[in-house]
């Protein structure tokens, strides 16, 4: 979907010219953190086309009547500078539902939007990011012909991200792995922010990753935990929880129990017996 959209964009003159333009609108949905804004930013990058950010929740504004006339001014503004529209958060407007408004103001909403998208000529771009597509207006929903879903990583893709983030890829496969196992559910910026956390703390303390710290700190993540690595030595307790956990479900062996977490094969066979 993604290389048909370019396509579709770059080839836009011969498809009016056949009479096949329809709208180069894009929907992106996912869960947070899955890529979104990246996809929209190197599309454009792609396109060579400037991106401009529109976050609806806060063009929506807190003084009703405003929303309306703010977003009019976007759709007037972005196609005279050659540029991609990109609303993040469009899911915002479905926001307004709750019972702070007025229905009569959501209508209000949702009815500038569209006629801000009836509006753009056939070069125009929009991007539109939202992480719950379910509650989007069918109005809005029918006017993106093209969508793309982001999804929370698969394994090998996480195996990819924890070496590109964490290693810069120059890591033994197995460690890639076994993280890669661990943060199952984790999204991508997750994984980004563990790695570079743990990297800044390396820098600073002038120590190699510990890799017990890290296997800590995504365990708190994937327990929906926020989870800052300390990269300093785990506390008994923490190793323990660890070696009982990396045991008993995904099978890891004492020796490399012991690797792990910096001690002694012997150490880890006294907290498995505990
Ligand atoms: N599949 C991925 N590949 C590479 N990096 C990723 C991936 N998913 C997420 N990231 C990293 O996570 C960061 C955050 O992702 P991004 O902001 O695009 O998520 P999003 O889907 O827009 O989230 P939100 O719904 O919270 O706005 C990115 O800057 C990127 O570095
Ligand atoms: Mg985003």
């Amino acid at each position: 979907m993604f290389q048909t959209f370019l396509a579709d964009v770059v080839n836009i003159d011969e498809l009016i010219s056949h009479g096949l333009a329809g709208r180069l609108n894009l929907l992106l949905s996912g869960p947070p953190g899955t890529g979104k804004t990246l996809i929209a930013g190197h599309i454009a990058a792609q396109l060579n086309r400037p991106l401009y950010v529109v976050r609806l929740d806060s063009v929506i504004s807190s003084l009703l009547g405003d929303t309306a006339k703010n977003l009019r001014h976007i759709f007037d503004f972005v196609p005279k500078k050659n540029a991609i529209l990109f609303l993040d958060e469009v899911d915002a407007v479905a926001k307004l539902r709750d019972d702070r408004h007025e229905l009569g103001e959501l209508k209000r909403v949702v009815n500038t939007l569209i006629q801000g998208l009836d509006s753009l000529d056939d070069h125009a771009v929009v991007i539109a990011a939202t992480n719950h597509s379910g509650l989007l207006d069918p109005a809005i929903w029918r006017r993106f012909p093209y969508k793309i879903n982001s999804h929370t990583p698969d394994f090998e893709m996480r195996e990819n991200l924890w070496s590109h983030f964490l290693f810069l890829d120059n890591v033994e496969k197995n460690t890639t792995k076994l993280l890669a196992k661990l943060s199952e559910g984790l999204s991508g910026a997750d994984i980004e922010s563990i790695s570079i956390a743990t990297r800044r703390k390396c820098v600073l303390s002038k120590s190699e990753i510990n890799l017990g710290s890290v296997i800590s700190a995504v365990i708190a993540s994937t327990l929906g935990n926020t989870a800052t690595p300390t990269n300093g030595e785990l506390s008994t307790i923490e190793k323990k929880s660890i070696s009982c956990l990396l045991h008993r479900e995904h099978n890891i062996t004492q020796v490399d129990l012991a690797k792990i977490l910096n001690t002694s094969r012997q150490t880890i066979s006294s907290y498995l017996k505990e």
